[in-house]
């Protein structure tokens, strides 16, 4: 069983998350475990503040270290993770690094203008899951427990829908059709109904580089491509350019 640790001042947000859908499913089959913890009852004044204003002046508050500190006395057999916009960009291989994690994986989600540094140097990681600022972590917190529980044994039906997806190669996904053949004048591309299978790959991988190359070409530079995708990357690029894509 695989434990998240979730550490928020707002843990009804979690509630519907957790019961639906895959999640849901994988929580009921006791693959995945959610514990919540409120920092508040770390908190011993009498309105249970976690905050305080910021040394230096500024906007905002500051959650303080001492309930931080008392906190993580409890969690010590968990690997702890500080959600913040000052984190590391996460990524596909941050969320397969910590899928195969050994032990409970605490998310604590910030809230107000920031965390008290000495209490942000006592996390194992800092992650970020984007250029923006939430109102605090849960939202990204969810983000890192989909993209986790994704990858664990028996979370998804069928497990070559997360190999073959976007970034697990390094690519976005290729674009999928489905039923009708012809939708608004539209028609599915003619080898995706040619029923030949070597065709239709070397086809897929052709329009995965051409579409990253389009959307991120950042991941495009960083791909290394073999000779054949070389050959598939042209004829993409060509039939595109010829309007029979
Ligand atoms: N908390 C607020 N904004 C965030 C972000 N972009 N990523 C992670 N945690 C956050």
């Amino acid at each position: 069983m695989f434990e998240f640790k979730i550490v928020t001042l707002f843990p009804e947000i979690f509630s519907p998350f957790e019961n639906a859908s895959l999640i849901g499913k994988a929580v009921e089959k006791k693959i995945l475990k959610f514990t919540y913890i409120n920092l508040r009852d770390y908190s011993h004044d009498k309105h249970r503040s976690v905050d305080d204003t910021p040394y230096g002046g500024g906007a905002g508050m500051v959650i303080k270290p001492a309930p931080v500190f008392e906190m993580l006395e409890d969690v010590k057999d968990s690997y702890k993770v500080f959600l913040t916009p000052g984190g590391k960009p996460y990524t596909q291989s941050d969320a397969a690094r910590l899928a195969s994690l050994d032990k409970p994986l605490l998310l604590f989600c910030g809230r107000y203008e920031g965390l008290d540094e000495r209490a942000v140097e006592e996390f194992d990681e800092q992650i970020s899951i984007g250029d923006f600022v939430l109102n605090g972590g849960e939202v990204a917190a969810m983000a890192v427990v989909e993209s986790v529980s994704r990858l664990l044994d028996g979370v998804i039906g069928n497990m070559d829908s997360v190999t073959e997806e976007s970034f697990s190669s390094g690519l976005l996904e290729y674009p999928q059709y489905s039923r009708p053949e012809i939708f608004n004048g539209k028609k599915v591309p003619e080898i995706l109904l040619s029923g030949n299978h070597k065709l239709i790959k070397e086809w897929r991988k052709g329009r995965s580089l051409l579409k990253t190359r389009k959307v991120r070409p950042d991941l495009f530079d960083k791909y290394e491509m073999s000779d054949l995708e070389k050959k598939l990357f042209e004829k993409a690029q060509k039939e595109e350019k010829d309007g029979t894509a």
